[in-house]
């Protein structure tokens, strides 16, 4: 198995899944350390069970970067549930991290855009949609989230900040067709009030609908 030590390289481990020290190695004010980075472990380790051969070299060659928070899993399914993703629909993640949120949209039968600067992100999404047979309904793109048109879009996703998500509401405004729908973990988007605010596991869900 493979480990993340603390100076952001992996090393051959036989006892480990790493897990433990992938929690330890990057803990975020307001975010449990084993939300942090759990998910990531929990994928590697499905995708390598899964007999994924490229995953290794991913993970040599693409250390994440200094701080990388997903959102849990039952995070992720409780976005998709708020939103109402359905067939049909088409989610954009943007900053997809390892795509995740993409991949359970198409995994309900919508498609997928992901966008995220991190390369080695953008190569464990693609690798866990082949691994989760929805590669043909999913797209991940390496690039800032912020130069994406949505106009395709009926649903966002979002698990940025406040000041990103402040940027990113003009363009949102100006492009979302009326009965789309934005979710974000646990930022608002400034004063506009959200439609419905869901707790999950002490964290927030904010919904607008367009
Ligand atoms: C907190 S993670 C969320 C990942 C995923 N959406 C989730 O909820 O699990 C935020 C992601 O946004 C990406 N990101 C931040 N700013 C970005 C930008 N300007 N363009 C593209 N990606 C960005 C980061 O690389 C990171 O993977």
């Amino acid at each position: 198995m493979l480990k993340w030590n603390r100076s952001n390289q992996y090393t051959e481990n036989p006892h480990s899944v790493g897990k433990s020290a992938c929690v330890a190695a990057i803990a975020q004010p307001g975010l449990s350390a084993s939300h942090t980075l759990s998910r990531r472990a929990f994928v590697l380790s499905a995708l390598a069970l899964a007999g994924c051969a490229e995953i290794k070299e991913i993970l040599l060659t693409e250390p994440p970067a200094a701080a990388v928070i997903m959102s849990p899993n039952f995070m992720v399914k409780a976005m998709i549930d708020l939103a109402a993703v359905k067939p049909g629909d088409v989610l954009f993640d943007l900053g997809c991290g390892d795509g995740s949120i993409v991949i359970e949209a198409a995994r309900r039968g919508a498609r997928g855009f992901g966008i995220d600067r991190d390369a080695g992100q953008i190569k464990l999404a693609v690798a866990a949609a082949a691994a989760a047979k929805v590669s043909d309904r999913v797209q991940f793109t390496v690039g800032d989230l912020f130069e994406v048109d949505v106009r395709e879009a009926t649903v966002v996703t979002l698990y940025l900040g406040d000041e990103p998500n402040l940027r990113l509401r003009p363009k949102l405004r100006s492009q979302l067709k009326r009965g789309s729908r934005i979710v974000s973990h646990q930022f608002r988007m400034g004063d506009w009030n959200p439609d419905r605010t869901v707790e999950v596991g002490g964290r927030y869900l904010y919904l607008w609908n367009i």
